[in-house]
């Protein structure tokens, strides 16, 4: 094709309305990413949303308060003097997965905080305690081996690189309980092991995969997250108050998955395999957008439950979300009128 052909193909879609992406949206989208770049601030629930707009330091802007697109309403406005960019994901990686690039690719973005509520699998920490990991993996990417198959056996297409053995595996067995009766019980589940997710990053060729399991936080902003460690938070909802007031950390690790993780067991493989203290459902897949995308990112994320580690009677969640997502928003506002 001449270079004729190519302008002619070009002109010829920008002027009409075939993608999903009108004429009338497309200058709405140039307009509010012309007062940019923003920070992308993307949260996964309404619980946990809510704090951050009745906060007083967050004002939507006048002209342009709010896009819908895609069934997500993006709202535009200033925190802390910051422009931002809110996103609203909905339950899960994929919804956080689509809202991210949606952020991504339809405005002027120059770096996300991803924040929430979390399950805590770090026995030295406590809920209401802020998280704020340096790596994330999606810890939901399974190669489930065959009955009667071990670590010596290769994983079905792990030759052709799809899986790998280097991550690890959770050996369903070693939580069996034959207390009630002494003969031995086939391990039919057999083992699961722990994949990378593939990646396509912006700058690389596209169609050619690469491999994340372990995902880093941007650099600048794990270390001006430092900064946090002194912030008080609340410890209290109503007249229950925690065993000590709430800290804000910078951890290790953090791990997501579509799995809402209520079971002691688990917890405890979590932590010690992956060295995990948050455990929620998006971030990971947050991280995973930004790597691609080539975009600084960073995590806050707040305990609200024991992930299974608490009481037999119920999760805390219930009676905690509350305060998590308060604080949450704190420790947010106080970085994001940190960096530059
Ligand atoms: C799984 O765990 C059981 C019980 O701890 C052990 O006997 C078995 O060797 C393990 N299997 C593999 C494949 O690691
Ligand atoms: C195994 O199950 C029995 C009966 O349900 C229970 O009493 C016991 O505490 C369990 N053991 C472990 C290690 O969970
Ligand atoms: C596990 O994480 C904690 C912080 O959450 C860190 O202090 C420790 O060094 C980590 N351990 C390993 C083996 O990475
Ligand atoms: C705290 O008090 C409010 C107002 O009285 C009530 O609606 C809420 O359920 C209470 N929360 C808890 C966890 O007790």
């Amino acid at each position: 094709m001449g270079l004729l052909g190519f302008l002619v193909l070009v002109l010829g879609f920008s002027s009409s309305s075939y993608g999903a992406i009108s004429q009338l949206n497309s200058r709405l989208i140039a307009s509010i990413s012309r007062k940019g770049p923003y920070i992308g601030i993307v949260v996964p629930n309404s619980f946990e949303l809510s704090p951050l707009l009745q906060s007083p330091t967050f004002v939507l802007d006048h002209k342009f308060p709010y896009f819908d697109f895609a069934g997500r309403r993006f709202r535009i406005g200033k925190l802390e003097n910051q422009k931002v960019i809110i996103v609203m994901t909905g339950l899960s990686m994929l919804n956080a997965g689509i809202s991210t690039q949606l952020l991504l690719t339809l405005f002027n973005i120059k770096g996300v905080i991803h924040y929430g509520i979390a399950g805590n699998a770090n026995p030295e920490l406590q809920i209401g305690d802020v998280t704020i990991p340096q790596y994330w993996a999606h810890t939901g990417l399974w190669n489930w081996q065959r009955f009667e198959d071990g670590p010596d056996d290769e994983l079905a297409l792990e030759s052709s690189g799809d899986y790998t053995r280097s991550i690890g595996y959770l050996n369903f067995s070693s939580y069996n309980n034959n207390t009630k009766s002494s003969k031995s019980v086939s391990n039919l589940l057999n083992n699961v092991w722990y994949q990378p997710e593939e990646t396509f990053p912006v700058n690389s060729t596209p169609e050619v995969r690469q491999h994340a399991f372990w995902v880093q936080v941007d650099n600048t902003y794990f270390e001006i997250a430092k900064k946090l460690e002194d912030i008080k938070l609340n410890g209290c909802v109503n007249t229950t108050c925690l065993p000590r007031s709430p800290i804000v950390t910078r951890v290790r690790r953090g791990v997501s998955a579509n799995v809402f993780v209520d079971n002691r067991a688990y917890r405890e493989f979590l932590n010690s395999k992956f060295n995990a203290t948050s455990i929620d459902m998006e971030s990971a897949a947050v991280a995973l957008v930004c790597l691609q995308q080539r975009t600084p990112f960073i995590a806050i994320r707040a305990l609200s439950d024991l992930a299974g580690g608490g009481s037999t009677l119920s999760n805390e969640a219930a009676i905690f979300a509350s305060l998590a997502s308060h604080n949450a928003v704190e420790v947010l506002k106080r970085f994001i009128s940190l960096i530059v």
